[in-house]
């Protein structure tokens, strides 16, 4: 069954009667411009054909009450006395935190939670998590949906209530995709375009199934350095440096710093160069640039793993693969490939071959179609 019926279906079952409104937010897949949006650089990730899903009926007291399908349970709070606790309704409730000290006025709810972005996969589950929980209060409290407000607040309960430190990019796509479409996010104004896929080509994630922990930390580091080449440059973030004023400078920075703002400095310009690439239909201009985007994030910011580049490696030898490269955080997760849309299964399968004989591991493959942003339907 699919989930918008499943999660219809235990709202009755939970909350006796019918839910007035279904709301939806997607999980992401970054197609290149990584780690550049805390340097206010460009970004053009996809929104993916998985999401979360909250269906909700209004109540007339503070009261929210979500059951969560995945895991079981119910979480009650009140918008007028909210604390930090642990668990998915933290998400939440770290949403409804930054309404209100935006100065939305937030009504309570009943509702029900699904989705299947899959978890810890760096498909963005928890940006989806917080955009849908955003649309809901929404509905609820009826004030417009502005995906880009929307998205900040969706970054702020991650990082104030949830404590973690990421940019804005995934709550943006999220918020704001467009069906068939990638989305180029300029990180800085949050300005925002939509751009058609090439025809032909497929987007394939591929998921490495490692893990790390510690990212946080080392997700961190990678902030504290560009911040550091950036004083360094005298400007407010690295967005601001040329390729030629890098070069002409770059030999007095420290090296590992170097590095990393070389790969900030060069992966802005190929977000510039995709963008042109995709506009032109041109899957092979753009799959270069997924290779280069990979070596410049394996060698100069070194967020890849042993897995990841594995599977990159492997991908971007087939004869289908126009290139590829990690996506998302790093240091584990997912890795994306685009793929002659003829191909993709003889791809997937040689691909799951090779990685398991190389690596001894198991790759999930998910061949995603570009989706739409946050979405509500009224009942
Ligand atoms: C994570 C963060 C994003 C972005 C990427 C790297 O997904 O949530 O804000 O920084 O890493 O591009």
């Amino acid at each position: 069954m699919d989930i918008s019926k499943l999660v219809i279906n235990t709202f009755n079952a939970q909350f006796d009667g019918e839910p007035t409104f279904l709301a939806r937010a997607p999980g992401r897949v970054n197609l290149i411009g990584e780690h550049t949006d805390y340097n206010d650089g460009f970004v053009l990730p996809m929104a993916i054909d998985r999401a979360a899903w909250i269906t909700l009926r209004p109540r007339d007291d503070r009261q929210v009450r979500v059951y969560s399908l995945d895991y079981e349970e119910t979480a009650e709070f009140s918008l007028d006395d909210l604390h930090k606790g642990k668990g998915w309704a933290e998400y939440i409730k770290g949403v409804a935190n930054e309404l209100k000290v935006a100065g939305f006025q937030v009504k309570g709810w009943d509702g029900v939670l699904g989705g299947d972005v899959p978890k810890g996969a760096g498909l963005s589950s928890s940006a989806a998590l917080e955009l849908v929980a955003a649309r809901a209060f929404a509905a609820v409290s009826k004030f417009d949906w502005n995906p880009a407000r929307m998205a900040q607040i969706g970054q702020k309960a991650e990082n104030r209530w949830v404590g973690v430190n990421c940019g804005i990019m995934d709550q943006m796509v999220s918020a704001a995709a467009q069906a068939g479409h990638a989305l180029f996010l300029d990180c800085r104004s949050l300005e925002y375009d939509h751009v058609p896929l090439p025809d032909k080509a497929a987007v394939v994630v591929m998921d490495t199934s490692t893990r790390r922990g510690l990212v946080d930390s080392a997700y961190n580091e990678r902030r504290a350095q560009c911040e550091a080449a950036a004083k360094f440059f005298g400007v407010p973030a690295l967005r601001d440096v040329s390729l030629e004023e890098f070069r002409a400078k770059s030999s007095a920075l420290e090296n590992t710093v170097m590095r990393r703002a070389r790969h900030i400095i060069t992966e802005n310009q190929r977000v510039l160069d995709a963008v042109d690439a995709m506009r032109a239909g041109d899957a092979s201009i753009l799959g270069r640039l997924f290779n280069e985007s990979h070596a410049s994030l394996r060698d100069d910011f070194e967020v890849t793993n042993e897995a990841l580049n594995q599977i990159v490696a492997t991908a971007q030898v087939h004869p289908a693969c126009f290139g590829a490269r990690m996506t998302g955080a790093g240091f584990g997760g997912c890795a994306v490939a685009l793929v002659d849309e003829k191909q993709v299964g003889g791809f997937t399968s040689t691909i799951a071959e090779k990685y398991r004989q190389r690596s001894g591991l198991e790759a999930q493959f998910y061949v995603c179609q570009p989706g739409a942003g946050a979405g509500l339907v009224v009942h």
